[in-house]
């Protein structure tokens, strides 16, 4: 067995300051230590999302229930909402309205593209009835970074009372987002992502835009009730008991990125981007994302002619301790996706790169392989 190197686009891997956060034992979440840890946390991720005026709000559940919570605390059955869509996660969201009773008029790029702030105002000009629009920040599923800001900016031209929601579940912690400074009313993040905590919290940023439409809203809500959120959050409680290993190893995992700070985070996933398509580059193999708008947390690549999908990743899992993802829907058994967000740093990269110069050497030259050095993720 070697040393597991885990660069799924989420779940990530976590440092061993979170790791022992996660060991400690349950305290009451109705009594002042878990008041002090939920405070800190609310207030690490004010830091990270840029904001002061916009409220954050902290759920026990993944990033769907994040969106899900966006349906249901912003829109009335019948309301209209536009998603523009540029890969699975916008046709999940477009799917979250559908069975809530919204009436989604939906816009599709190709995979790989980000959407163009003309296309965004043109369908809001088309569109008289609009008052709400979705936007995915970086689209998980084909490595694509949309240019938010502009899109927003698209938005407000058009239409400056709509309401813009945001998916940052994996830009928000990882890449600049400035709900406030760009007018996002919602920006929902999830703690899997690069925050270096567990799947199963959502963060959901809400713009006091957001709070008054919220209180017009008559979409059936109860657990995802943002008003429960913010109003328990106030007396240093969560609505519903929470899960509280979680909000220990979010609590360790803000601590981490306040030490490194939010530029050079930004920047380390950048360049961590950037090493990664020019590694997969000199591998002869074809990146998917426009580079224009490649994502600086997962970088997706289609699979070589020939190759098949599940065995690279089982034989880099197996043989090299290497753990990648494969495509999603419409793109399953074409790409493969590299996640590098979160704790990741370049010795990680090497190995990925390493492991897969050997493994598409011996797949396109089978006997290859037993001449071939394996390589072992490096151990931090
Ligand atoms: C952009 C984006 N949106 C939504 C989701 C769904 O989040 P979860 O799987 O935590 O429910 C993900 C998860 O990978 C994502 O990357």
């Amino acid at each position: 067995m070697v040393a597991q190197n885990l660069r799924t686009p989420g779940p990530t891997p976590l440092p061993p300051a979170v790791r022992e956060a996660l060991s400690r034992d349950m305290v009451n979440h109705r009594g002042p230590e878990f008041a002090a840890i939920l405070r800190e946390c609310i207030d690490g991720l004010k830091w990270a999302y840029q904001v002061n005026e916009h409220d954050v709000v902290i759920l026990t559940t993944s990033g769907t229930g994040g969106l899900e919570s966006l349906v249901a605390n912003t829109l009335s059955p019948g309301q209209r909402l536009l998603v523009a869509s540029i890969g699975n996660f916008g046709e999940r969201m477009a799917q979250i309205a559908r069975v809530f009773g919204a009436e989604v008029t939906q816009i599709d790029v190709q995979p790989g593209q980000a959407l163009e702030p003309q296309l965004l105002a043109d369908a809001l000009r088309a569109n008289p009835r609009i008052e709400t629009v979705f936007v995915t920040h970086n689209e998980t599923s084909t490595g694509v970074l949309n240019p938010l800001q502009a899109l927003a900016e698209a938005v407000h031209q058009v239409r400056a009372d709509a309401l813009i929601l945001v998916d940052g579940i994996s830009s928000v912690s990882s890449v600049p987002v400035e709900p406030e400074a760009w007018g996002c009313d919602v920006v929902v993040a999830g703690s899997q992502k690069g925050w270096m905590t567990p799947p199963g919290l959502a963060f959901v940023s809400i713009s006091p835009r957001a709070w008054e439409r919220q209180a017009r809203s008559t979409m059936p809500k109860f657990y995802f009730d943002w008003r429960l959120a913010r109003r328990s959050a106030e007396s240093g409680e969560t609505p519903w008991t929470p899960a509280i290993s979680l909000f220990y190893a979010l609590q360790a995992g803000l601590r981490l990125m306040r030490e490194e700070g939010l530029e050079r985070i930004f920047a380390r996933h950048e360049r961590l981007a950037r090493y990664t398509r020019e590694g997969l580059a000199d591998l002869d193999v074809r990146l998917l994302a426009d580079p224009r708008f490649a994502s600086p947390t997962v970088t997706t690549a289609w699979l070589p002619d020939g190759v098949n999908g599940k065995a690279l990743l089982t034989a880099l899992d197996e043989r090299d301790g290497v753990v990648l993802a494969g495509g999603q829907g419409n793109l399953s058994g074409k790409i493969f996706r590299v996640g590098h967000m979160g704790w990741v740093d370049q010795a990680e990269l090497d190995a990925v790169l390493r492991a897969l110069q050997v493994e598409l050497n011996s797949i396109r030259a089978p006997t290859a392989r037993s001449f071939s050095p394996v390589s072992s993720p490096e151990a931090r």
